[in-house]
């Protein structure tokens, strides 16, 4: 793609709920904008390292993911800065959040994020504990300093059940958007096993039904208001201020 929106977007995919996609939905993305010629880290905050495995199963002959293992501790001879370093020409840095990210650790995770993306389940356990996630995060401190867009994705959908119905009402009530619905679908475990995305699968009928779902998430991401003056073109033109503006996209741990 080569009228691709080179301005950087940090993009955190978080939900208190263990389960709900995080780790398909950071995936997933991160393979749909490298599919479309950006340069993207993954960066995996979960002690669970599941995005890390993810990565590790990846084939170099695709489209190469730059995966940031943040959950680790850095040595001692570095750094976490240095440990959590992105490679070089990064635009899109997608962040797999966990599920137990509270005060402190949330702050710094909202923090580091342009776009909040929420994965939500369609059942009635999910959606609770997606509305008091919710409300934390919207009367977050952090979050209230600084409000960022935030879209709910409707994940595992079966359409036209009872519980899609549920979630489509409890969507229609909330005050954020619901900005992409991903079936449920046995695609998504054979991509995680293969280290890949729907994008990568076109071969398979599964993944070409679902991939203009992604494609629109990438385009909703886009259209978002960009963070100013945070382009590649002004990383390279201005490397004082490049240097600040690296070590601000670095991540702590
Ligand atoms: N749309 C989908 N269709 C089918 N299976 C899915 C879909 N989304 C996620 N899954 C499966 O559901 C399980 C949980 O998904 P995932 O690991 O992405 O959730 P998570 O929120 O990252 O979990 P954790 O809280 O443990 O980090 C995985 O086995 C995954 O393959
Ligand atoms: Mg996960």
């Amino acid at each position: 793609m080569d009228n691709k929106d080179p301005t950087i977007r940090r993009i955190l995919v978080i939900n208190g709920k263990g389960g709900c996609g995080k780790t398909t939905i950071a995936t997933n993305l991160a393979v749909t904008y490298a599919n479309q010629q950006h340069q993207v880290a993954l960066v995996d905050n979960d002690p669970q390292a599941s995005s890390t495995y993810w990565a590790e199963q990846r084939s170099p002959d695709l489209k190469k993911i730059h995966l940031v293992p943040a959950h680790q501790r850095a040595n001692m001879y570095q750094t976490q800065t240095f440990h959590n370093r992105l490679a070089p020409n990064i635009d899109r840095i997608i962040i797999d959040g966990h599920s137990n990210a509270r005060d402190r650790d949330l702050e710094a995770l909202i923090k580091q994020a342009d776009v909040v993306l929420i994965p939500l389940l369609p059942s009635s356990i999910d959606i609770r504990a997606a509305s008091r996630f919710i409300t934390n995060l919207l009367t977050h401190r952090a979050f209230r300093n600084s409000p960022r867009p935030v879209g709910v994705i409707a994940n595992r959908v079966q359409p036209n059940t009872q519980t899609h119905i549920k979630l489509e009402h409890f969507l229609g009530c909330l005050d954020i958007p619901a900005v992409a619905t991903f079936r449920d679908s046995p695609v998504y475990i054979e991509a995680a096993e293969l280290g890949q995305g729907v994008s990568d699968m076109l071969n398979s009928r599964a993944a070409r039904k679902e991939a203009p779902a992604w494609r629109d998430l990438t385009r909703w991401i886009d259209e978002q208001s960009a963070p100013s003056a945070r382009t590649v073109h002004d990383l390279r033109l201005r490397p004082r201020a490049a240097k600040r503006k690296v070590d601000e996209q670095t991540l702590r741990a």
